[in-house]
């Protein structure tokens, strides 16, 4: 085997954002570029000489491609076992499970999560570290500056075996064991829950829709629920992943798994109906003609997790990302346990998951899940929500009628400005910032302001301060607009609105979540002068 040192220079703008460094295709396939980052992977962790490292991706377009890079690269800098995904697919929980259970240095996950792939679709690489979640900002920092001073990478000149076939090969010492995607993921969901009531549930003729929009859940949701779990065949659709997801937004979301939206509100809608996203860590889950948000069904998965076999005492905690509904805080309060407000991002539980502060987390953004790994996971969501239904009896519709008649509906929405250029969203933020200090007292819009911050996050574990990570308006009435831009993006900036609204216990909980929210939205405006500074006088994503 033939190892070369190829000279290089920094290449600009590689610094990893929310999940990790997320750009068009294209650039990705730019000379050097994938091999600069990987390198600095390597020299921004202590090197990589002796680790044991877990590769997989989700199998968008230039997946195979970057993942024999990133093996002929591993083996020259002289890492000791790479596990490979079968085919180059893993789905990001599964990573995170098989980086835990083999006890490896981290893993490297190739995927845009939720964005477009293909040939002129997006691209990312993302390092998870030795407890299985994503780098937290110290390492990312560090990966960075190496980006900044990097002369040269390391590789192997062979391209190598097929990772079609799982088994075990060599490149120079390096070892590489092909595995299942599937099997060791399998395996944890069954420690997890009770497939018993689940598999009875679905042999008393429940029906379930689970869409995973030709993205990498395909081969997981086929195999554990139409296999194992005896969902009726055709229980899973868009199964088959595909390297540009059939052309359409692997986001599970109203928007773009309309396919979904369509059968769960269809005349013959099945019992429930789930999505998941590109690299299989998001969820979106529904009832007939019924959309359950990501806030609520993490607020609902609290109430209810002590049914199933893993969650059955008492949950440690509970953590939420700052811009998702407070909903989930009333059960934390009638439950007794601590909820914690974090930055977006699913890093920031890390350290709470760690430390056995947080047993279940979930954020606005469609992700949810527990301390069995370090990402959110979307099969397991699906799979919590099915062991609840299946022991609770009532069906998800009721269930969340229910909720909000025992603890007050949180109405809540988020509307998206998408590739609004980014000096202009800069500019947006900038102003109301400089606002702040001035809002608590004022009314807009026929609200008052009680509270304005832009929120900072002191980590209780580690000591750690993150700033400037969105700005919070609380309204006397339990309202809240929050502001931020978005880190996944990789086209200008993208505005994040998120709105929320209390209606208590006794109040109407059946209104039109965008009516509902119609106050708050008019006070966002006027907070912002949103349509001023993009020009544009509506959303373009309303979630
Ligand atoms: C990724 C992270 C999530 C986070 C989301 C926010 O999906 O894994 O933890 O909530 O990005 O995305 P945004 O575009 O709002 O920064
Ligand atoms: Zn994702």
């Amino acid at each position: 085997m033939v190892f070369k040192t190829v000279q290089t220079t920094p290449i600009k703008g590689q610094k990893p954002g929310t999940s990790g460094l997320r750009k068009k295709t294209a650039v990705f396939r730019e000379p050097g570029y994938l091999e600069n980052f990987v390198q600095c992977i390597f020299d921004g962790t202590g090197g990589a000489a002796g680790k044991t490292y877990v590769i997989g991706g989700d199998g968008r377009f230039f997946n195979t491609q970057a993942i024999g890079v990133i093996i002929r690269m591993a083996a020259a800098n002289g890492a000791a076992r790479l596990i490979v995904g079968q085919d180059g697919i893993l789905s990001t929980p599964a990573a995170s499970n098989l980086i835990r259970k083999n006890q490896t240095d981290g893993g490297i996950i190739l995927s845009a999560s939720h964005n477009p792939g293909g040939e002129n679709g997006d691209f990312g690489i993302k390092f998870n570290a030795p407890n299985g979640g994503p780098a937290p900002e110290k390492i990312t920092d560090a990966i960075f500056a190496k980006t900044l001073e990097i002369t040269e990478y390391k590789i192997a000149e062979q391209e190598p075996e097929d990772i079609g076939r799982a088994g075990s090969f060599t490149v120079g010492d390096c070892r590489i064991d092909v595995v299942d995607p599937v099997g060791d993921y399998e395996t944890l969901m069954q420690e997890l829950f009770d497939f018993d009531a689940i598999g009875t549930l679905f042999a008393g003729g429940f029906r379930i829709c689970f869409d995973a929009m030709h993205a990498v859940t395909g081969p997981y949701a086929t195999r554990i629920l139409e296999g194992t779990l005896g969902a009726p065949k055709g229980s899973v659709i868009n199964a088959v992943p595909s390297p540009d997801f059939g052309g359409g937004h692997p986001d599970p979301n109203p928007v773009w798994a309309s396919e979904l939206v369509a059968i769960m509100n269809g005349d013959d809608a099945p019992d429930f109906g789930a999505a998941s996203d590109g690299d299989g860590d998001r969820n979106m889950v529904m009832g007939k003609g019924t959309f359950i948000s990501p806030s609520d069904s993490l607020a609902l998965l609290t109430a209810y997790a002590h049914l199933a076999p893993a969650y059955s005492g008492k949950l440690a905690g509970v953590a939420r990302s700052m811009p998702t509904s407070q909903a989930v805080d009333l059960v934390a309060v009638r439950l007794g346990i601590p909820c914690f407000e974090t930055p977006t991002g699913w890093k920031f539980f890390g350290n709470l998951l760690d430390a056995g502060k947080a047993t279940l987390c979930g954020e606005e953004s469609a992700g949810t899940g527990s301390n069995h790994i370090r990402e959110k996971d979307g099969l397991w969501a699906v799979l919590l929500w099915l062991n609840i239904l299946a022991r609770d009896g009532r069906d998800i519709v009721q269930l969340q009628s229910d909720h909000w008649r025992s603890f007050g509906r949180n109405y809540y929405s988020r509307h998206d400005y998408e590739e609004i250029p980014t000096e202009a969203a800069e500019a947006l933020m900038a102003a109301l910032r400089g606002r702040l200090a001035d809002l608590p007292g004022t009314v807009v819009a026929g609200l008052e302001v009680s509270t304005a911050d832009d929120f900072a996050y002191r980590d209780p574990i580690d000591q750690s301060l993150t700033e400037a990570q969105g700005v919070r308006i609380g309204f006397t009435d339990g309202s809240r607009v929050v502001m931020r831009l978005s880190g996944t993006g990789t086209q200008g900036a993208t505005l994040r609105v998120y709105l929320e609204r209390f209606v208590d216990r006794s109040g109407d909980h059946t209104q039109d979540v965008q009516a509902a929210l119609a106050p708050v939205i008019a006070a966002a405006e006027t907070l912002a002068d949103i349509t001023k500074h993009t020009g544009r006088s509506s959303a373009d994503v309303i979630t």
